[in-house]
């Protein structure tokens, strides 16, 4: 089979490799698509290359079917579609109080272990979702950010008659604004880049540029001065923090789904003042996955427009330098089987 390798400094490679058996309580995927999702390419920029253990294959952002059921598996059967939820909470302590998803030794499927961009892919069966048999495996590899998406508009309680504020229309803010907007409440997207703004407009978003506008004034008018009742951070830059505090209304919620890797500066005054929330959203928990399966399988939302290139694993190099070179594109699926 082949398999793909992130080799450190920039360097992919593609190799044949032997197809392993499942070990026990273990299944053998055959992934259809995986996803290029911005960690896999702060990973290929070696920004990673402490945690991950080189020579790797990387990937979580995926859909298959299972090939082979290793011992002391039961409930699933050779061809079945599936997801990979890829969090590894066998470490869970009583200290985490439950909250397995973001337990303190946490291990991330496709980071801290072998992960999807190969053809075929052991993995511990509680990871697995089933999927419908009329699911589409391409869309279906859009799960995963999808479900980070349906955990924070689940954390940030939405309504139906309040305004969310997206900043950043990346591929996570698109989703995240596809799923707020479904709950029926008004969503704004702001995002800085032209082409982005275009694509979220086609996915029948509300989409500005804060570099052409006040975004404030514009949630005011939006809002009858009532400004943001939700807003996500999604954006991962100090403009977006700067801002953050100013479009949301009293007793704001701020979703903080963006990774700081390092201290930023927040206005803890407006936090006082307007009696604001700062709510924390990591990754999904089972049901987040089970109604992202959902919204995939229903296809009523334009997710397909989200998938932006297909290409097969033998390209893998090509596709992060275009990443880099490219900052308009969305979601890039690597077609695991082509
Ligand atoms: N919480 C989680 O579990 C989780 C999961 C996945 C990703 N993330 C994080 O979510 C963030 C978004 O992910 P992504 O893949 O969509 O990233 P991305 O970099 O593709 O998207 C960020 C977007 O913000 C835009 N932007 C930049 N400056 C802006 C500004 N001043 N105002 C508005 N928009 C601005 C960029 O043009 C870009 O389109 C990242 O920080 C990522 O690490 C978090
Ligand atoms: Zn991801």
């Amino acid at each position: 089979m082949k398999a793909t390798i992130y080799e450190g400094k920039k360097t992919f490679s593609v190799v044949e490799k032997e197809v392993e058996d499942p070990a026990s309580d273990e299944v053998r995927i055959k992934v259809a698509y995986s996803g290029v999702c911005g960690t896999d390419v702060h990973i290929y920029h070696g920004m990673m290359d402490k945690r991950v253990s080189i020579p790797v294959t990387i990937g979580h952002e995926m859909s298959g079917t299972i090939d082979a059921i290793g011992d002391g598996v039961s409930g699933f059967s050779v061809g079945q579609k599936v997801v990979v939820r890829p969090l590894d909470d066998r470490g869970v302590k009583p200290s985490d109080k439950g909250f397995n998803h973001i337990c303190e030794d946490l291990k991330f499927i496709g980071i801290d272990s072998p992960g999807s961009m190969q053809q075929y892919w052991n993995v511990p069966a509680f990871t697995l979702h089933k999927l419908k048999d009329e699911t589409d495996l391409k869309l279906a590899a859009l799960i995963e950010p999808l479900s980070v998406a349906v955990h924070d508009v689940r954390l940030s309680e939405l309504q139906a008659d309040e305004t969310a504020v997206v900043l950043g229309g990346g591929p996570i803010g698109l989703l995240v604004a596809m799923v707020a907007k479904e709950t029926g409440a008004k969503v704004i997207v702001s995002e800085v880049n032209e082409n982005r703004i275009a694509k979220a407009k086609e996915l029948g978003l509300n989409a500005v540029n804060p570099l052409k506008l006040d975004l404030v004034e514009y949630v005011k008018e939006q809002t009858e001065g009532r400004r943001a009742d939700v807003v996500f951070e999604v954006a991962g830059v100090q403009p977006a923090l700067d801002v953050m505090t100013e479009v949301a209304g009293i007793r704001g919620r701020i979703l903080m789904v963006a990774i700081h890797g390092q201290k930023k500066e927040i206005d803890l005054f407006k936090f006082f003042w307007k009696e604001l929330k700062l709510i924390g959203a990591r990754v999904y928990e089972k049901e987040d996955y089970e109604r992202a399966i959902e919204l995939i399988t229903k296809n009523e939302l334009p997710f397909e427009e989200m998938i932006t290139d297909v290409q097969p694993l033998s390209n893998i190099q090509n596709v992060f330098e275009n990443i880099d070179n490219n900052p308009d594109g969305m979601k890039v699926l690597m077609d695991c089987q082509a």
